[in-house]
């Protein structure tokens, strides 16, 4: 898909990955959506894209509050016409330390609210707008955690393989509504998140033991790939690991 004059929602786009999705959507020529629960984040994402000459609106929105998420589709379809490409991105880690097994059920809840919900009805409210427009493009971002065993936060390693299968699932998509939906797996990145993550050590301690081996990524590397498979016609149900370099 051509992304030049399209409609993208970026969810958590107020910082990190998808502040890097959102600017480089903007600069490919896209009206941009920013969602997020950060309303200083996504405004400053806001004045970023404006400053480098693009468009974009920032609209607050819990990706798992249902209602949160309908009020941001029918907000960015009367600001822009209509929704062409679907960045489901905001996450989050369960934090605390122990994570588990002392996890709340209230934590349980909105690990899962967030990374799994959010996603599920971030790409529902995607389809229903995207079918007006003839199709679309949704890209979800899952975790290399998704791929093995996280003793770290077991709770978030099943959030994010779940949005792997969910997305593999929605393969058929592509010939039932001409949606491609698509899944990033990064490794890890030097964003806001690394702060909230670990094992209650600092992150420069429980980061050493993979810093001595391989390089952080940027948020950049990541939106690469979302903008690559917007742009692949041919994707749909895929998950592509970006890997940290050695
Ligand atoms: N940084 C990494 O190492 C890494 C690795 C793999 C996957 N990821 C995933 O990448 C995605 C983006 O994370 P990031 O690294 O850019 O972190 P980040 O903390 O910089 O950005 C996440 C953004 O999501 C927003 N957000 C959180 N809860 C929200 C909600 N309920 N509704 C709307 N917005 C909400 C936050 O306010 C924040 O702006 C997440 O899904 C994360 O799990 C990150």
């Amino acid at each position: 898909m051509e992304i030049n004059g399209k409609v993208a929602i970026v969810t958590g786009g107020g910082s990190g990955i998808g502040r890097a999705t959102a600017l480089m959507l903007a600069g490919e020529g896209a009206k941009v959506v920013v969602a997020d629960v950060d309303d200083a984040g996504g405004a400053s994402t806001v004045v970023s894209i404006t400053a480098a000459g693009g468009s974009a609106t920032f609209i607050h929105a819990d990706v798992s509050d249902p209602a949160g998420v309908e009020g941001l589709f029918s907000a960015a379809e009367a600001l822009y016409g209509g929704i062409d490409i679907v960045h489901n991105n905001a996450g989050i880690m369960t934090g605390g330390s122990p994570n588990w097994p002392d996890a709340s059920n209230a934590k349980i809840a909105s690990v899962i609210g967030v990374n799994v919900a959010g996603v599920m009805m971030g790409t529902r409210e995607a389809v229903k707008y995207m079918r007006k427009r003839g199709g679309g493009a949704v890209v979800n971002t899952a975790s290399v955690a998704a791929l093995g065993p996280m003793p770290m936060d077991p709770i978030y390693a099943a959030t994010k393989a779940a949005v792997v299968l969910f997305t593999k699932s929605c393969a058929m998509l592509k010939d039932t509504e001409n949606v491609r939906v698509n899944a990033v797996l990064p490794g890890m990145v030097d964003t806001a998140i690394i702060a909230k993550t670990g094992d209650g050590t600092t992150p420069a301690q429980w980061l050493a033991p993979a810093l001595a081996v391989t390089k952080m990524l940027q948020p950049e590397d990541i939106a690469r790939q979302v903008l690559a498979f917007i742009r692949d016609d041919a994707a749909a149900g895929q998950d592509v690991v970006v890997a940290n370099q050695r």
